[in-house]
């Protein structure tokens, strides 16, 4: 199968191997078209975001206004924080270059001159590859103004990378704009949406790192090539990164469609000792988790892993065998939801908390039979009521955890607990007034 994004070409990130395959032919090619072309191919495509929604790309950077006298910006998010999801440092580590070319073809096709590359803060070693390579690039003359000899055209754009400071809240697309202004990295309201008011109130596109790997390709190839690669819904390549309790864990680049149970068994080695599989959240961490039975002939794609009852995500599939404590998984990974949750809205900041309360609780041995129940009620009162969607990506693990794996949970919360009312309520207090008068 042909890698699109990880090429298996030798020495593929030095820039000189880069060029001498092919690199910057697609960026030539598409400085010639107009940009409402680079925009219809690329819709045509039918590549969606690898970020985590799998929006169409094509159609995100249609948004863009076409006339407006402010700038236009392009962030690439390679914030990738999200636990499970370690696809897009392979990128910066082996491919830079073509992450560079296809933010060229974004910025021209959108009319951006700046573009920014956000990088999680604790990517220390991939920000020093990622710069090195965006250095040679300028050195070379194929970023920045020297880009019009080297192209021979008008169009020129300027590269800079950014670096998180370590809060997985900057993933988040308007979190990540304010961090690149320096302010504090809290999620907007939307709408506005980044397309009308994006950096510094300017129109601005947000794309995934992969995503944009994927548009050298696209344009040096066709979209016809790259529509029919897998499935046609969700065409194209992904990144599985696979974690957990598996022989080979790794990322691996295989068409989208691709069985779970194919990646999982044939690519990535199956389970240690034969272990049967209890759990797998397709998708990284904040994906509905799916229960080992309900595996068989699931495909990797946005639209069957809907149907399956679960979500594509940023494809971090991460594998627990029948020995994992599912409460401590679910425990472990609500400190993470509650711990970088910004604050701002109160069923995010209060719900958070308490998921990591209850199921501490239930782990330690003090759970109640209703703590059950009280997990779903809480993740409810999260989803849908925040600002942004780090109160689903910490609600839905829960809440499709506890669900689809109600009967192992309800074992371990066998004790019925009757609280013992300390005080009675206010209301019920004995005042000087006889309560006959009160009513009357
Ligand atoms: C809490 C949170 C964290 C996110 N983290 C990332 C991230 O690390 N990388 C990423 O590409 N998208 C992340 N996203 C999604 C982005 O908001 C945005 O949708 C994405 O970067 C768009 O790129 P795409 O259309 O190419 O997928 C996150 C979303 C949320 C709510
Ligand atoms: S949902 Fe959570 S992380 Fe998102 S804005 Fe609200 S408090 Fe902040």
């Amino acid at each position: 199968m042909e890698k699109i994004v990880l090429p298996e070409i030798e020495n593929f990130h030095i820039l000189d191997v880069f060029v001498e395959n092919g690199g910057f032919t697609a960026a030539k090619k598409a400085f010639s078209q107009s940009t409402d072309d680079i925009i219809d191919q690329v819709k045509k495509s039918g590549l969606r975001g690898r970020g985590g929604a799998a929006f169409s790309a094509g159609l995100k950077w249609s948004f863009m206004p076409k006339t407006t006298d402010k700038p236009k910006y392009l962030c690439i998010n390679g914030d990738e924080s999200e636990p499970g999801s370690f696809k897009d440092r392979q990128i910066f580590e082996y491919n830079p270059h073509q992450l560079i070319e296809g933010i060229l073809i974004t910025c021209y096709a959108i009319g951006a001159k700046t573009a920014y590359i956000y990088i999680r803060g604790e990517y220390h070693k991939w920000i020093k590859l990622m710069q090195k390579a965006l250095d040679d690039a300028y050195a070379a003359g194929y970023v920045g103004e020297a880009m019009k000899e080297k192209f021979g055209t008008e169009f020129f754009c300027n590269i800079y990378i950014h670096k998180g400071a370590g809060a997985y809240i900057c993933g988040e697309e308007s979190s990540l704009m304010n961090s690149v202004e320096g302010k504090r990295g809290y999620p907007r309201v939307k709408p506005p949406f980044p397309a009308q008011n994006g950096l510094w109130g300017c129109p601005t596109t947000i794309n995934n790192v992969e995503t944009i790997t994927n548009i050298p390709p696209i344009i040096n190839k066709g979209w016809e090539w790259f529509s029919k690669i897998g499935e046609p819904k969700h065409p194209g390549t992904i990144l599985f990164g696979v974690s957990g309790h598996v022989n080979k864990p790794g990322v691996y680049e295989l068409p989208s469609g691709t069985l779970l149970t194919d990646i999982i068994y044939n690519y990535a080695g199956g389970v240690p000792g034969n272990k049967r599989i209890l759990c797998v959240i397709p998708g990284g961490s904040s994906m509905p988790p799916l229960r080992g039975d309900q595996l068989e002939g699931v495909k990797m794609d946005a639209e069957s892993l809907r149907a399956a009852g679960s979500a594509i995500g940023t494809g971090g599939i991460m594998v627990m065998d029948e020995d994992t404590d599912l409460v401590k998984v679910l425990a472990r990974l609500s400190h993470f939801y509650h711990h970088e949750s910004c604050g701002q809205c109160t069923p995010c900041r209060e719900g958070t908390g308490w998921l990591e309360k209850i199921l501490k609780r239930i782990l330690a041995g003090n759970g109640s039979v209703s703590d059950v129940d009280l997990l779903i009620t809480v993740a409810n009162q999260i989803e849908g009521n925040t600002i942004c969607a780090l109160g689903e990506a910490a609600a839905w693990p829960v809440r499709f955890m506890v669900t689809r794996f109600r009967d192992y949970f309800e074992a371990r919360v066998s004790k019925e607990v009757n609280l013992q009312v300390a005080n009675k309520v206010h209301s019920m207090r004995e005042t000087a007034r006889p309560l006959a008068e009160v009513k009357n």
